[in-house]
C-alpha cells in the first residue's frame, strides 16, 4: 500500500510550512506578553505605573487585527474545537474597545491573546523535542513570572497601606510582599490588616505552596529526562552488575560484559536501531535506514556503483551486530547463514594451518563464499578488536542475488578472486 501523502495546499493559501514558526509568530508572542504585563498594570496602578497606555492599546489592537487576518489566511495545523477557541480568543483580544467611552478597563481582554502564546509554545515544543526539558523550565519560569506580576498587581489594588512616593516604589514594595508571601518567608514587613488583605494573603500562600510542590515534583523528573538514554544505560548497568554478582559470574567475564555494553553505548548511544525504525512509513524508513548505515554504505566501493533501488533494499535488509576482540564471527565448516559488511574495526581470516591469510577492514565484505558457492564456511573469521558489522542474512542475500545481476556478478567475482588467492596460498604452504 502506498504511504499517505501530505495533502497539497490549495492555491493562494499562505506560506508557513505546517508547524514551522515564523518571525510573525515571534512578534505576536512578544506583543501578547507585553500586553499581559502592561494592561493589568495600568488597571491596578493607573498612570502612576504605566504611562501612555492608550498608545500601547492602539498599537496592540492594530497588531492583533493584522494577526487575525494572517491567521485566517494562513493554513495552520490547528484543528477542530481548539482552532475555534484560539481564533475566538484572537477575535476578542483584537476588539478596539478603547473607542467606546468608559470601556478602557476592558482592555485587559487583550490577555486572551495568551491563548495564542500557549499554542506557539506548544508548536515550539514539537519542533524542539530534544530540548523539551529545557523548554519546560523556560515555560514554567515564563508563566510563573506572569503570575507573580498579576498577584503583585492584585495586592496593589487591595492594599490599604499609605501610598509610596511613586508608582514604581509601590510596585516594588508590593512585589517584595508577594514574593516573600509566595515563598512563605513572610519577612516583607507588610501585615495583612483588612479582611480582603488577609484572604488575598491566604490565596497567595496557597498558590506559593502549590508552585513549590510542582517544582519539587518535577525537578527530579526533569533531571532524569535531560538525557534518558544515559539514565537508562546506567540503570541497566546497575541491574546487570548486581545480577552478575548475585549469580557469581567470574570477574573476567563480568568485565567483558561491561566492556561490551560500554562499547555499544559509546558507539550507538545504547539505542536499538530496530526499535527506532519500527513503525516508520516506508519512505522515511528508507531514508533513516540509509543514514544510519551510511558508514558502511559509503565505504563499500561496490555500493557506490549500484542503483538507489538496490542500495535501499540492501540498507533495509542489513542488521547491526557488535563483536568483541577475539570473537569468532565465522567458523570453518559451519553452514553459511549470512554475509557481513564491516562498518568499524578489523577481522582476520584464519587459514587451515592457523595462520592469518587476510585482514579485512572497514567497507569490506566477509562470508560471501559459502553463500555464493552453497558450501560450508571455508575459513574461520575472528574479530581483531571491537567490530561493528552489518549482517545480511542468506535469504535476503539470495533474494537480492536473484533479482539484481549486478549484485550477483560482484559477489561471484569476489568469491572467484578469493578462491584463487587461497589456492595460491595453499600451493605455497
Ligand atoms: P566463507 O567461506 O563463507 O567464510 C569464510 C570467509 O572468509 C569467506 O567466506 C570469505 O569471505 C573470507 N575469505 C576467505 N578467503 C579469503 C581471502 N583470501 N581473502 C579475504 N577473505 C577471505
Amino acid at each position: 500500500m502506498e504511504p499517505a501523502q501530505p495533502s497539497q495546499k490549495q492555491k493562494g493559501q499562505r506560506p508557513a510550512p505546517e508547524g514551522r514558526l515564523t518571525s510573525w509568530d515571534v512578534l505576536i508572542f512578544v506583543a501578547a506578553t507585553f500586553g499581559a504585563i502592561v494592561f493589568p498594570a495600568a488597571l491596578a496602578g493607573g498612570d502612576r505605573l504605566v504611562k501612555h497606555i492608550g498608545w500601547y492599546d492602539a498599537f496592540l489592537t492594530i497588531l492583533f487585527i493584522a494577526d487575525l487576518v494572517v491567521r485566517l489566511r494562513r493554513h495552520d495545523d490547528l484543528q477542530g474545537a481548539r482552532r475555534w477557541v484560539i481564533l475566538g480568543a484572537d477575535v476578542v483580544a483584537a476588539l478596539p474597545l478603547q473607542v467606546l467611552p468608559g470601556m478602557s478597563a476592558l482592555s485587559v481582554v487583550r490577555l486572551l491573546k495568551l491563548a495564542r502564546v500557549a499554542y506557539t509554545m506548544d508548536r515550539w515544543r514539537h519542533q524542539h523535542l530534544p530540548q523539551w526539558n529545557t523548554l519546560r523550565l523556560v515555560y514554567f519560569i515564563y508563566w510563573l513570572g506572569l503570575s507573580v506580576h498579576w498577584l503583585t498587581l492584585g495586592w496593589l489594588s487591595i492594599r490599604t497601606a499609605p501610598p509610596a512616593p511613586d508608582g514604581w516604589t509601590e510596585y516594588i514594595r508590593a512585589l517584595y510582599w508577594c514574593v516573600s508571601t509566595l515563598t512563605t518567608i513572610g519577612y516583607s514587613g507588610t501585615v495583612a490588616v483588612t479582611n480582603a488583605e488577609i484572604l488575598y494573603s491566604i490565596v497567595v500562600m496557597i498558590f506559593g505552596v502549590a508552585t513549590y510542590g510542582y517544582v519539587i515534583a518535577n525537578a527530579a523528573n526533569i533531571l532524569v529526562n535531560i538525557d534518558p538514554a544515559r539514565a537508562g544505560y546506567f540503570e541497566h548497568m546497575e541491574k546487570l552488575s548486581s545480577f552478575m554478582n548475585y549469580r557469581g559470574i567470574p570477574s573476567e567475564l563480568q568485565r567483558r560484559v561491561r566492556d561490551y555494553h560500554a562499547y555499544v553505548w559509546e558507539h550507538r548511544l545504547g539505542y536499538d536501531e530496530g526499535q527506532i525504525l519500527g513503525g516508520l512509513p516506508p519512505s522515511l524508513l528508507n531514508e533513516v535506514s540509509m543514514y544510519l548505515k551510511r558508514d558502511v554504505i559509503q565505504h563499500v566501493p561496490f555500493f557506490a556503483s549500484v542503483s538507489d533501488e538496490l542500495l535501499s533494499e540492501i540498507a533495509l535488509a542489513m542488521h547491526p551486530a557488535v563483536y568483541m576482540p577475539g570473537d569468532v564471527i565465522i567458523r570453518k565448516g559451519d553452514v553459511g547463514r549470512a554475509i557481513y559488511f564491516i562498518s568499524r574495526g578489523e577481522v582476520e581470516v584464519i587459514g587451515d594451518d592457523g595462520k592469518t591469510i587476510a585482514v579485512l577492514g572497514k567497507g569490506e565484505a566477509v562470508g560471501e563464499m559459502a553463500l555464493v558457492l552453497n558450501k560450508p564456511r571455508g575459513a574461520t573469521v575472528r574479530a581483531i578488536g571491537f567490530c561493528d558489522l552489518y549482517t545480511l542474512d542468506k535469504s535476503s542475500f539470495d533474494d537480492i542475488l536473484s533479482r539484481y545481476p549486478q549484485f550477483a556478478e560482484h559477489f561471484r567475482a569476489l568469491t572467484k578472486q578469493r578462491r584463487k588467492q587461497n589456492t595460491v596460498l595453499n600451493r605455497l604452504s
